[in-house]
Order: C-alpha cells, then structure tokens, then sequence
C-alpha cells in the first residue's frame, strides 16, 4: 500500500476523482496519506476533510521566503511519508529542492496536450483561452513527471478531447477536465502503485 500525498489550491474536482476512483476500487494499493493545499480557502480541503484524509495549508503568501517554503513543503510531505506526491490543480511553483527530492515520485496533471499551451504562466482557464485563441481542433490532458522546470517533465498518460465550435474557455475546460484529466490522473495513480510506469532515459514505458 503506498502513501499517495495530494497537493490543491483549488475546488479540488482532480482530488475528488481520486477519491472515487479509491472507493470503487479503480485505484488499487494506494492510502491517500494527506492533502497540502497552497491556501486555506481551497475548496479541495472540504473535499479531504469529508473523506477524513488528513490535511495541512502551507500558503506560499504565509511564507515570502521561497526557501523557507519548499522546506515547509517538504516537512509536510515527509510527515505523510509520501511514496507519491500528485500535483492536483496545485497552483504554487515548488523548488529544485523539492522536486529533486520526489524526482520521478511526483505527478502533475495539466489540461493541454503538451507540449502545447505549457510552461509558465499557463494554468487554469489561460490554457484553453491559448487553445481557443491558436484554433486547434483538439486539445486535451496531461500527466507528466515533474522536473525543476514547469510542465516540462517525462511525459505518461495524455487523452484528447475535440473542440467545439461554441466552445468558450469555461466550456472547454470543463469538458476536458470531465472527458480527460478526472480520467487520466487517477490511471496514472493506479498504474504508479502498482508498479506498471518505469522510465528509461526521461522516456516512460507503460505495462499493460
Ligand atoms: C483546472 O484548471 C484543471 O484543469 C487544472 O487545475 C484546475 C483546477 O482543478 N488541472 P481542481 O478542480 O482544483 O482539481
């Protein structure tokens, strides 16, 4: 049973799929030891609370030191003994010091395919304006490794999703995040602890 640490900052819908998929049994050998949320108000807490998984708030605004919070970070994590850490709509950067420390132990699910609408500054609903604004017919998510620079690391599971013609940010984003990322993330959390993801030369391999 390995202990799966989620970290939020928002409504947490990624955190809730997770925790369905544990329930009906989608997710196997996996305890969800704790969520670290980046802000108190994170509606994912309420998710964690109501499922009675453990949590702790650590607010890069609480702490200005960016040292100072990847070391919280990591005090947080260990106090969970994360065997993986999984990036759920987390919004805050996190250091070289931290990802060295759970390098390929820690996952991010981002709603593009990437390497398309990536890197800094893009997150939330500023990917699907980037995808709308581009015109692409298909988009889609992400689970990725996560290396010291942002969205860049080895890529394991992706789905696309069609774009509508009506499509706004919100409309896109909400089906990719129904038809792709609630899908994905908890399939890349099963396939880790059950020892099915291994990566050779940054290039993952999947067994069936
Ligand atoms: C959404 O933009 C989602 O695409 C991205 O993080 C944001 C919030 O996710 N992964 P959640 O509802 O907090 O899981």
């Amino acid at each position: 049973m390995l202990n799966v640490v989620i970290m939020v900052s928002g409504g947490g819908t990624n955190l809730q799929a997770i925790i369905d998929a544990v329930e009906n049994g989608s997710i196997t050998n996996a305890r969800l030891a704790g969520v670290i949320a980046s802000n108190p108000d994170a509606y994912a807490l309420k998710r964690a609370e109501k499922y009675g998984i453990p949590s702790t708030v650590v607010s890069r605004k609480a702490i200005s030191d960016a040292d100072a919070f990847d070391h919280a970070v990591l005090a947080a994590l260990e106090q969970y003994q994360a065997d993986l850490v999984v990036l759920a709509g987390y919004l805050s950067i996190l250091g070289k010091k931290v990802t060295d420390a759970y390098a390929y132990r820690m996952i991010n699910i981002h709603p593009s395919l990437i390497p398309s609408f990536c890197g800094p500054g893009y997150y939330g609903l500023r990917v699907h304006e980037a995808a709308l604004g581009y015109g692409v017919r298909v988009t889609g998510a992400t689970v990725h490794f996560v290396n010291e620079e942002a969205d860049a690391g080895a890529i394991i599971l992706q789905k696309p999703v069609a774009v509508e013609e009506s499509d706004t940010p919100e409309t896109l984003q909400r089906r990719v995040m129904e038809q792709a990322e609630w899908e994905i993330l908890p399939k890349a959390i099963d396939l880790f602890c059950n020892g099915k993801i291994t990566v050779s030369g940054n290039k993952v391999h999947i067994t069936v």
